[in-house]
């Protein structure tokens, strides 16, 4: 932007000396004005000639002057500081983002999460940069410093939906939060709604009382204790804290018309660094602090390695897919290395059967678009190494002796068999609508050319992979998955 300052302050000055000029003139001009001259008469008001009162003159004379004094002493100038070296103090002005952006991104490298925020909150200037965001971006819904209001919950105090560790609330404000309880009305008769109003409102943390209706149909969210479960943000009804009033009216009221609580996200409108501003920002607020940023996960690099925090309704995922995208059962793929485009694409086929496996579409039908791409996103982000080259050196013949290394990257033409290279990349890295197959697990990669013979896989376009699997034997088969799987 310092072209545009300069630019702003070159015609400053232009305008400057023309208004000068202009004002000279004019004075010069009225200098000699006569004032005894009638210069217009009319309906008995009469308009005489005079010269501009000096006071006028001696007000302009200030004024540029003062113009001048202040531009020597402060900002203005151009990128210059001026002489007082002025620096903004103002809360609302310290935002400037970019300086910090040098120092988180010097500060992530290497660090656990964890150890991430336990330097970020030392930083003054960070918890300020975080401050100013809060204003512009949050404190509609949640009170300028996180007092919050009805429906919209305080952040500053040690009372948490979704957790509160710094990657629990760096989660939130990126992929952002849907509280929804169902509408109890339609389900449980008038009197039972009533009284589980009075046994909520008399909930409490140090006397918990056993009730059979609160059992049967609310512990699974709420705990059978009462005091929440934040893998469903569901609140803990034990203590005095009521997001959406604690009247017995309100109470009844939200368990018989249910809630649908929105907390937006952030992840496309804000940077990685400016949500840790922002989480950093929270933290400070906590009258625990040291304790929330040392109950983050000791083994979670997602900062440091720029990957995409896991939305919560699909961290079940990671039981056979792993956090990292690396399998961690026999049989599941590695997910690493794929393409958001391919993953979205492949959930769907799941889902409409083109792709005929009952754990996948167990796994996928009730995920909502929005969840279907945070999940493909989250994926998409692990990015494992870039696979090296394996391609062999082709012999005089041009003919490449392994059958194996041959199909891979010179295909049978004989049998119309393009190389696996052509479309899967030069190193089968993959990309958008070709699966990375380098290190994908050798027993998952054979089921998949079974699953195309069998008819169970279908869906890829035109065919491509179905034409290939069709023509390969299954020693062929067994040979690709194993050197597939074992390329680094
Ligand atoms: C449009 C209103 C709105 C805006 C803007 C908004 N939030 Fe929220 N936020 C909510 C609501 C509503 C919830 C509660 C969601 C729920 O009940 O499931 C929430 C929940 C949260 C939580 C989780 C609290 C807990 O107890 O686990 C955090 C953290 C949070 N917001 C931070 C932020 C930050 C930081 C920003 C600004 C970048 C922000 N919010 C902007 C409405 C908003
Ligand atoms: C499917 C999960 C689920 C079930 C089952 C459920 N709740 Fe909820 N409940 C929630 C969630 C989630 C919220 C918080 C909504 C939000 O984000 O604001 C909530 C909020 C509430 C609140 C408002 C709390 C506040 O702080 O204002 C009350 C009261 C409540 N539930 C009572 C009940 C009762 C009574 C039952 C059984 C009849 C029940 N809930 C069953 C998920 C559930
Ligand atoms: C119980 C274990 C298990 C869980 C949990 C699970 N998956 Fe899978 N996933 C598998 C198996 C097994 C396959 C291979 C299916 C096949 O052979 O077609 C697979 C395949 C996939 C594929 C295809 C990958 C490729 O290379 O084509 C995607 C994408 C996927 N899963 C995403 C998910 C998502 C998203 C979730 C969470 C909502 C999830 N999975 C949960 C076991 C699981
Ligand atoms: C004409 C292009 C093309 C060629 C050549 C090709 N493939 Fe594919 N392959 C695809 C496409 C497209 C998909 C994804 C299918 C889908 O979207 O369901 C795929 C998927 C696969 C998969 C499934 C991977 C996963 O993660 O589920 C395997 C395994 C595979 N190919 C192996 C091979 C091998 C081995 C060769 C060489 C013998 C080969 N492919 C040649 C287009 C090709």
């Amino acid at each position: 932007m310092e072209w545009s300052q300069t630019l702003s302050t070159i015609l400053s000055i232009i305008f400057f000396f023309i208004m000068i000029a202009v004002i000279y003139a004019q004075f010069r001009k009225r200098k000699s004005a006569d004032k005894n001259k009638t210069l217009e008469e009319f309906d008995g008001i009469i308009e005489k000639d005079a010269p501009i009162p000096r006071i006028l003159f001696i007000g302009y004379f200030l004024g540029f002057a003062g113009a001048i004094v202040y531009v020597l002493l402060f900002p203005g100038f151009a990128t210059w500081g001026g002489f007082l070296n002025w620096q903004p103090k103002d809360d609302a002005y310290v935002g400037s983002p970019v300086n910090l952006d040098a120092k988180i991104d010097e500060l992530v490298v290497g660090k656990t999460d964890k150890q991430v925020f336990e330097a970020l909150i030392d930083y003054e200037d960070i918890v300020s940069n975080g401050r100013a965001l809060f204003g512009v971006n949050c404190g509609a819904c949640h009170g300028r410093s996180g007092d919050g209001q009805h429906n919209f919950p305080v952040l500053s105090d040690d009372d948490w939906l979704y957790g509160g560790s710094p990657m629990d609330v760096y989660t939130t404000i990126h992929n952002g939060r849907e509280g929804r309880m169902p509408a109890w009305r339609d389900v449980l008769t008038e009197d039972e709604i009533d009284s589980l109003t009075d046994y909520v409102s008399n909930l409490n943390s140090d006397n918990f009382v056993f009730n059979e209706s609160f059992n049967n149909n609310c512990s699974t969210c709420h705990g059978e204790d009462a005091k929440g479960n934040q893998g469903v943000g569901a609140p803990n009804l034990t203590d005095d804290v009521w997001l959406h009033g604690g009247s017995k009216e309100d109470i009844r009221k939200n368990i018989a018309q249910g809630i649908d609580n929105q907390m937006p996200g952030f992840g496309e409108r804000l940077t990685r660094n400016q949500i840790m501003s922002l989480t950093t920002y929270i933290m400070s607020l906590q009258p625990d602090t040291e304790t929330l940023i040392a109950s983050n996960d000791d083994d979670s690099y997602l900062l440091s390695r720029n990957e995409l925090p896991l939305p919560s309704s699909v961290s079940v995922c990671t039981s056979c897919h792993g956090k990292d995208g690396n399998s961690v059962i026999p049989g599941a793929p590695n997910l690493a290395g794929l393409k958001f485009e391919y993953i979205y694409n492949q959930i769907h086929l799941f889902d409409n059967g083109n792709r005929d496996n009952a754990t996948m579409k167990g796994m996928v039908t009730h995920l909502s678009d929005q969840d279907r791409v945070l999940v493909a996103k989250y994926y998409a982000s692990l990015n494992p190494p870039e696979p090296d080259n394996h391609r062999p050196e082709v012999p005089e013949n041009g003919v490449i002796t392994d059958p194996t290394e041959r199909m891979v990257y010179q295909g049978d033409w004989k049998r119309a068999i393009p190389a696996c290279t052509t479309c899967h990349g030069e190193r089968l890295e993959g990309s958008a609508s070709f699966p990375r197959l380098a290190g994908q697990s050798s027993v998952y990669l054979v089921e998949q050319f079974n699953n195309w013979r069998s008819g169970a896989r279908k869906g890829d376009q035109g065919e491509m992979m179905y034409n290939v699997a069709k023509k390969l034997s299954s020693k062929e088969i067994e040979d690709l998955s194993k050197y597939l799987s074992e390329l680094k």
